[in-house]
């Protein structure tokens, strides 16, 4: 695992936008794994910032994302569909028929995720996947439990998880409860995996995630076990690292 310690957001955007780039410079019809939330909102704008400059182009880029809402509808604001055309799709020039997302509305939601992670296979592998990371180490909306399973499937979301996004509804009461991810097995099959996190509220996920140790309870400590994987963190991301931690990873300027 290589860990990439920065200043601050915009240094981890930019790092992650680079990475993206070179990715599609590489293979002009690559295929991306993206994430929602506030972690990647910076990526996404230096990205666009780089198709309107002429430095990449998306006409041939696929996209998968990670998770959805369930009982969202597309045009609802905080849907991660709305999410993603609103804050990177609309800007660049990909094509909506290579564009991704599991929907949270579709009448048989199983059926939904069966689909999903057919599309995944039949278009993937993923070259290329960005992650986030929630407070209880969380990646896509695989929750901490007992046992994961390891699919495109339907979660329930824990306290953490709607204490969290809360922030973007208007009251608690509105937060979904339940979302389709994206599983552990399909996010590892990625060629190579960033994971981006900032702020101190991360410290503590980053900390669990790089003691070593593999545990369904850190969702993201299955990277560990991923020979391709970059985090991308700011300085406050990375405050409760210890030297136990950091002689577990490989640090990269
Ligand atoms: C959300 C998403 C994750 C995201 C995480 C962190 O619930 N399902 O994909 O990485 O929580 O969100 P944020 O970047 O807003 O902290």
């Amino acid at each position: 695992m290589r860990v990439m310690i920065v200043r601050d957001y915009d240094e981890m955007s930019r790092r992650a936008a680079e990475i993206v780039k070179e990715q599609i410079l590489k293979k002009p019809d690559a295929v991306l794994g993206l994430a929602t939330g506030s972690t990647p909102l910076g990526l996404y704008r230096y990205l666009i910032q780089m198709y309107k400059n002429g430095e990449i182009d998306f006409s041939r880029v696929i996209t998968f994302n990670l998770d959805e809402y369930i009982g969202l509808p597309p045009e609802h604001p905080q849907s991660y569909h709305y999410f993603m055309f609103e804050n990177l799709f609309n800007h660049i020039n990909i094509k909506r028929e290579n564009v991704h997302i599991p929907s949270g509305i579709a009448e048989n939601l199983e059926e939904e995720c069966k689909r999903y992670e057919r599309e995944l296979k039949e278009k993937g592998p993923i070259d290329l996947q960005v992650l986030g990371i929630g407070v209880n180490g969380h990646i896509g909306f695989n929750e901490p439990d007992e046992s994961i399973e390891t699919k495109t499937h339907i979660v329930t979301l824990t306290e953490d998880t709607i204490n969290a996004n809360k922030r973007f509804f208007k009251s608690i009461e509105e937060v979904p409860r339940r979302a389709i991810t994206m599983g552990l097995a399909s996010i590892m099959r990625a060629k190579k995996i960033i994971l981006l996190a900032s702020g101190k509220s991360k410290a503590n996920a980053i900390r669990e995630t790089l003691k070593g140790k593999l545990t369904t309870k850190v969702p993201s400590t299955v990277l560990l076990l991923h020979s391709n994987v970059t985090i991308i963190i700011d300085k406050e991301a990375a405050s409760l690292l210890t030297d136990k931690e950091l002689t577990n990873v490989e640090l990269i300027d």
